[in-house]
């Protein structure tokens, strides 16, 4: 029977094993976005998963929607992950880039711009944060602003700077790119009826909706190819104020729709944290007809529900996100049956002065 310790070939990317460590904002980036060589160390670190995903990495300033977060649209910035990327493939392993535009969920205060977002919506309940220009205190937490609907030629504009930044990971070092169409940022805003107002080709319905994930997609496929482009969706998510009926169609055609354009996988964000819905069988069946490529699950997964579902087939690769902070190793410590360590501080999750919580938790030793 299948498991996720099977090695896997997703097109000509091959994985050790099925298991990916899922992208994870850490905000430890260094002044303007730039990935450091402690970054490197962190990733390297988790190198034995088949596949990492980094940590959602902004296209622009006006992409970026909380403090200290990386970057992939300056040279200083494809440099920096360059020692990322370098050291994770020293060690055996692969990497993707998510590439990252907030939209609406976002402030002034984190990088000086007015939000912005398919309709002038403000997301309810929805939070960002800075730290202190010393960052001698915790993140502090901040109410995201109302966006300014965007323009036709705002939308031109994101729609290239996501293709440059798609060269700008491939020269990187990467081995694809992950478009993040999930959790209510940018792309997510587009795909729903309750954030997308427009009543031009981008809005309307959900054959609009989808528009502008496509059009970024096959941007970036043109740029890259197919075969180093995928895609990340939240359908059962609805935090950060992004309820609506009409997600899970919507979802569906555009996971049609980007089956035609043969990406590499469309990664699953299941569960976030406590927003953590069960996903019904049919769902994943009726998906699996629909897109024939990858499919990648994350969200509150353990090592046996990650092995159901890759035996039945429903699931290619399975994401970790939480259990690889404390356990660099997670795949060993599966596969042995080691115990699993926890987070010891939850104030260094995001943001954090020095490597503490960070890339200073060590494999299991026997
Ligand atoms: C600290 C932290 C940061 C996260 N940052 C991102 C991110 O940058 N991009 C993203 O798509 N998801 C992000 N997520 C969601 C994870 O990728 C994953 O879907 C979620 O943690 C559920 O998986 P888990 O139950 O295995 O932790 C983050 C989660 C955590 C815990």
């Amino acid at each position: 029977m299948k498991n996720v310790f099977n090695t896997y070939k997703m097109r000509n990317i091959e994985l050790t094993n099925r298991i990916s460590m899922a992208p994870m904002t850490r905000s430890r980036s260094s002044k303007s976005g730039i990935p450091t060589d402690m970054n490197a160390q962190y990733y390297a670190q988790r190198a034995s998963s088949g596949l990492i995903i980094s940590e959602a990495t902004q296209i622009s300033l006006q992409g970026q929607g909380y403090a200290d977060t990386p970057g992939i649209y300056t040279q200083e910035q494809i440099d920096g992950w360059k020692l990322v990327t370098k050291a994770v493939h020293k060690e055996g392993g692969k990497i993707i880039l998510q590439l990252w535009h907030v939209g609406r969920v976002s402030s002034s205060n984190v990088n000086g711009l007015q939000p912005i977002a398919p309709s002038s919506l403000i997301a309810k309940d929805t939070q960002v944060y800075v730290f202190d220009t010393k960052r001698s205190k915790d993140a502090t937490m901040i109410p995201v602003e109302k966006p300014r609907e965007m323009t036709n030629e705002d939308i031109q504009q994101v729609i290239k700077e996501f293709r440059v930044a798609a060269k700008n990971a491939i020269e990187a070092g990467f081995d694809g790119v992950e478009i993040h169409g999930a959790n209510g940022y940018l792309l997510d805003q587009f795909l729903r009826s309750n954030s997308n107002k427009r009543t031009d080709k981008y809005g309307g319905n959900k054959e609009n909706r989808i528009n502008l994930l496509l059009e970024i997609a096959n941007e970036i496929i043109k740029e890259i190819g197919a075969d180093k482009t995928g895609v990340r969706l939240s359908p059962f998510i609805r935090f950060k104020d992004m309820e609506d009926p009409e997600i899970l169609d919507t979802f569906m055609l555009a996971a049609k729709e980007l089956n035609k354009l043969d990406i590499l996988y469309i990664h699953l964000c299941e569960a976030d944290w406590d927003d953590a819905p069960q996903i019904p069988e049919t769902f994943r069946k009726e998906l699996r007809e629909i897109f024939t490529n990858t499919i990648i699950a994350t969200g509150s997964y353990t090592l046996e529900l990650a092995n159901d579902v890759i035996s039945k087939d429903l699931v290619d690769i399975v994401g970790f996100g939480r259990y690889f902070i404390p356990n660099p190793d997670l795949v060993n410590r599966l596969k042995m049956g080691y115990p699993l360590s926890e987070i010891k501080d939850s104030h260094t999750l995001f943001g954090g002065r020095d490597e503490v919580g960070y890339s200073d938790y060590l494999n299991y030793k026997n």
